[in-house]
C-alpha cells in the first residue's frame, strides 16, 4: 500500500474518491463536511438524501459532483467520549468501511481526512495511529494508493511521524 501525508483541503484533489467525515444524517454539517458539500453543490446533498442515514462507522459512496475528484465516500465517525465507550473500534470501522467501498469499486487512490479529530473531538494521536495502522493491515488489491489530508501544521507533523514507521515520509 502506498501512502502519504499532504497538507491541503481536501476537496482540491483529483483523485478517485475523497473521504467525507460525514454525520450519521448524512445532510451535511461543518468541518470538512460542510467543505465537501460547498464546493460539490447542491446535487451531493440531493443523493446523500436518498440514503436515509448512515450508521457510525459504516461508509456510502456518491458521485462527485463539482468536486475535482470521481466519488466521495461519506463515513460518520466516532464521537469521543473519554475513549471507554468503543470509540477506537468504531473509528478503525470507518476506515475499514471506506476501504472496502474502495476495494469494491477498484478505486487506485483515496484520500482521508483526519476522521473525527475535529468536531467529535479524538484525540490527533491516537485517531492518526488508528487510521495508518488501519490502512497498513489492509491487504486487497485496492486502493493503490491511500492519501492522508491534514489540515493544520499540528496534524501533519503527527501523521508524517506515525507513517515513518511505515518507512514512509
Ligand atoms: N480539508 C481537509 N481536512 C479538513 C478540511 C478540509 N477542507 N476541513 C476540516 N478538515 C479537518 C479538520 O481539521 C479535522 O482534522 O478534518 C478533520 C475532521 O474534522 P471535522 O470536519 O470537524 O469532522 P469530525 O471531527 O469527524 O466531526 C464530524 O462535524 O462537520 C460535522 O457533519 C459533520 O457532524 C459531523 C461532525
Amino acid at each position: 500500500m502506498l501512502a502519504e501525508v499532504l497538507k491541503s483541503d481536501i476537496t482540491r484533489l483529483d483523485v478517485d474518491a475523497i473521504v467525507n467525515a460525514a454525520n450519521r444524517s448524512l445532510l451535511g454539517g461543518g468541518g470538512v463536511d460542510g467543505a465537501i458539500h460547498r464546493a460539490a453543490g447542491p446535487g451531493l446533498l440531493e443523493e446523500c438524501g436518498k440514503f436515509g442515514h448512515c450508521d457510525t462507522g459504516k461508509a456510502v459512496i456518491t458521485k462527485a459532483y463539482n468536486l475535482p475528484c470521481r466519488h466521495v465516500i461519506h463515513t460518520p465517525g466516532s464521537v469521543w467520549r473519554g475513549g471507554g465507550n468503543g470509540e477506537a473500534e468504531l473509528l478503525k470501522s470507518c476506515y475499514m468501511s471506506c476501504l472496502s467501498l474502495a476495494c469494491d469499486y477498484e478505486l487506485e487512490t483515496i484520500a482521508f481526512p483526519s476522521i473525527s479529530t475535529g468536531i467529535y473531538g479524538f484525540p490527533l494521536r491516537e485517531a492518526s495511529h488508528i487510521a495508518v495502522f488501519t490502512v497498513f493491515s489492509w491487504n486487497k488489491d485496492f486502493p493503490r494508493k491511500v492519501i492522508f489530508v491534514t489540515f493544520s501544521e499540528e496534524a501533519t507533523e503527527i501523521y508524517r511521524e506515525v507513517l515513518s514507521r511505515f518507512n514512509v515520509r
